[in-house]
């Protein structure tokens, strides 16, 4: 039976290829579950850098803007809605010249530090161990803690994780005790250096893999905290770097292996990245096109992965990824604050559902970065905050945590500039523990609205809800003066008859459909 209703679908995406440019087919086979997608890969990150930390998440207890033991209220509200999983700190290249011991006891009398590579700012330690787990805990999400390996001793690593998690009696669960935490916290996840061929120390691959054997040996499970310890990946297509730490570290030593990638539209070059908001059609395009590549570099490496660990035990983790551009004019260069428009909310869920479709071994991934900084979900200016379009793909696609992923089949029509060319759709779809069925579809041609049948063979299902995410344009974004440019509004024009879901996705829109 199941056999049949494959090939019914396959006959349909034949059938497809007829169709004129602006109708696509996509088959969700139902049948055929796939992996789980892990709720990790929502994950978000919090560098000490810029104002992602000092006046954004933390403004402290005497701060006229209200808050709940020096966090902002107004954040805590926005990520609690959106159910945020994990939460990476303290960096990024941050996380390598940091040093924990500077970062606990009275805050009046921790030393401060210079922080070298965000604008060279005077670090006050404020905001250490302590302030973050316990930040963690109020919101309901898991830490993930980022050691030092480029700066840091394997003693130093060693004590953090000992500090953390160890409900005993020694020499460092005592002195968390006297700073005013009996109960250790409970830390999973665990990031052995960031960046290490790079901010992190400019390491060979070779030296990285043995250096991580190394610190990661005297990384210890306390009681029932186990660690999942996550190794330092590559820089976007290093293929070598994945081989080198699959070959000498290997699937036993590491929960994680991770990746860095960025979508810089006009490169790393002196010319500048590119703006946030006022760009051409051809920096939109390159823009998508550059956002798809993290489709080719999870095969890539992920089929190195598969050759050392074929039982897929090792996750890959995404663990910095998103847009980044030139910073907003007048700002601090070294803070990274951009705004975010339409384009971004767009290149977010297309990206999701990349990760959905690998999620057989992306099982996290953490978007750069949460607050005030690169492809943020909240911008903040003294007592005022805005969620930008990509806060809003966070909030529908909740549906999809922990849910199964279902395989896609799709013919789309392309979106085209000058002779290049990308599908302007982007289909994901997963089945929910209720049994609920959600697919998303991302049209990312700016111009041409696309009809789309979407057939779920021998489906008995009706259409529960809808939910968009458009816009007037790409480039459009929400201020402080105007929020709610870009907002989330109810969809309706999706129909379900037998097993064909039919609906037009507006250009340059996400939908969101739940059908049950
Ligand atoms: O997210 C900003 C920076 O980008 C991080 O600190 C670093 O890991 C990466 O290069």
């Amino acid at each position: 039976m199941k056999k049949r209703f494959y090939s019914l679908s396959l006959a349909c995406l034949c059938l497809g290829s007829l169709f004129a440019a602006e109708k696509a087919e996509v088959v969700v086979d139902i049948n055929q579950p796939g992996s789980q997608i892990s709720r990790h890969i929502y994950g978000h990150f919090a560098e000490h850098l810029g104002r992602c930390i000092y006046g954004g998440i933390w403004v402290g207890e005497d701060s006229p803007i209200p808050n709940t033991k020096g966090y902002r209220n107004d954040i805590i509200k926005a990520i609690q809605h959106i159910q945020i999983p994990n939460l990476r700190w303290p960096g990024g290249c941050f996380a390598d010249e940091y040093h924990w011991r500077d970062g606990i006891g009275p805050r009046e009398s921790r030393p401060k530090m210079i922080n070298t590579h965000w604008g060279g700012v005077v670090e006050d330690n404020s905001f250490g161990t302590h302030e973050f787990l316990d930040y963690c805990e109020l919101v309901g999400t898991e830490p993930y803690v980022c050691g030092n390996v480029g700066s840091g001793t394997v003693e130093e690593m060693s004590k953090w994780v000992e500090y953390i998690t160890f409900d005993g009696e020694s020499p460092m669960s005592n002195e968390r005790k006297a700073n005013g935490r009996e109960k250790p916290w409970k830390v999973s996840f665990w990031g052995v250096g960031n960046e290490n061929w790079g901010c992190g120390g400019n390491m060979t691959p070779e030296y990285y893999s043995d250096l991580y054997r190394q610190y990661s040996t005297y990384c210890r499970n306390y009681g029932d905290n186990k660690l999942l310890k996550i190794a330092g990946g590559a820089n976007s297509s290093d293929y070598n770097w994945t081989e080198v730490l699959m070959k000498n570290v290997g699937a036993g030593r590491m929960w994680g292996l991770s990746l860095h990638h960025y979508t810089v539209p006009k490169g790393w070059g002196a010319g500048g990245k590119g703006s946030a908001t006022e760009f051409s059609q051809e920096e939109y395009f390159v823009t998508m096109e550059k956002a798809l590549f993290m489709d080719e570099l999870i095969s890539k490496h992920t089929a190195i992965m598969d050759k050392y660990d074929p039982r897929k035990r090792v996750a890959f983790c995404v663990d910095e990824w998103g847009a980044w551009y030139d910073v907003e004019p007048g700002t601090n260069p070294g803070f990274l604050y951009q705004q975010n428009t339409l384009r971004d909310a767009l290149l977010c869920a297309a990206t999701m559902n990349i990760f959905h479709k690998h999620s057989d071994r992306v099982r996290m991934a953490n978007i750069a970065q949460m607050v005030n900084v690169l492809q943020a979900i909240i911008l903040t200016k003294e007592d005022q905050l805005v969620l930008t379009p990509t806060y809003h793909i966070y909030d529908m696609y909740k549906v999809h945590h922990d849910a199964t992923n279902l395989p896609i089949q799709m013919h789309a029509p392309s979106f085209s500039y000058e002779t290049r060319n990308i599908p302007a759709l982007s289909v994901s779809a997963s089945k929910d523990k209720n049994g609920v069925v959600h697919v998303s579809i991302v049209n990312l041609d700016p111009k041409n609205d696309i009809e789309t049948r979407c057939t779920l063979p021998g489906a008995k299902l009706k259409v529960a809800s809808g939910q968009i995410l458009t816009g007037a344009d790409v480039a459009r974004y929400n201020t402080f003066e105007n929020p709610n440019e870009i907002q989330l509004a109810e969809f309706k024009d999706a129909k379900m008859k037998d097993d064909q879901l039919s609906l037009r996705i507006p250009a340059k829109s996400v939908v969101t459909i739940a059908l049950k």
